[in-house]
């Protein structure tokens, strides 16, 4: 267990037996319950099948606080493998507490095991909180613009 400020909390791939806690506290934060979501998201990313994808759970002593999803991607965009960071979430109340940075570090490591030297994550353009978050642990804008178009019915 590593103590950061007032919260210890081991950071572990997740099991299926946290899964009700990782939805309800994602539902928590977006006010949508999505247990089929989550089960799809276990199942692809969470069982360990492939070193690529990853899981991974802040387990404190009253549970879990926080979890983050990402994979090793080859040459999407044209670039070499990075590792790529899809979700991170703290549960609120346990947050600037140093669990997201630890869920992060121990993601990277993973990555970085796997011959990768760069991580990557995409953000809503006004979603300052997690910006401050991922600047803070020196990430910086990436050479690449998001595009997107309405397709129509
Ligand atoms: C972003 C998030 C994961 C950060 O988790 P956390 O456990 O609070 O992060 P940490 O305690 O490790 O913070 C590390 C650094 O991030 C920055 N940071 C974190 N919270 C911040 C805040 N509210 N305001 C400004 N900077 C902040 C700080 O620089 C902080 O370092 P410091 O405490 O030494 O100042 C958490 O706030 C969260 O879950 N937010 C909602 C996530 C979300 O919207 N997810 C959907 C998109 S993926």
């Amino acid at each position: 267990m590593n103590r950061v400020r007032d919260v210890a909390v081991r950071v572990r791939q997740v099991l299926q037996g946290d899964l009700e806690e990782v939805i309800a506290l994602d539902a928590q934060v977006t006010g949508l319950k999505k247990p089929e979501y989550w089960a799809e998201l276990y199942h692809r990313y969470g069982m360990g099948r492939r070193r690529e994808r990853q899981f991974l759970v802040a387990e404190g002593a009253r549970g879990i606080e926080g979890f983050v999803i990402g994979e090793v991607r080859d040459w999407e965009f044209g670039s070499p493998a990075c590792g790529w960071v899809f979700g991170i979430n703290v549960r609120p109340g346990r947050r600037q507490a140093g669990i997201g940075s630890q869920l992060l570090e121990a993601i990277c490591e993973g990555f970085r095991s796997l011959g990768v030297t760069k991580v990557r994550t995409l953000l809503a353009r006004d979603n300052n909180l997690v910006l401050s978050f991922f600047r803070a642990q020196g990430m910086m804008a990436a050479p690449f613009i998001p595009l997107e178009m309405e397709l129509g019915q």
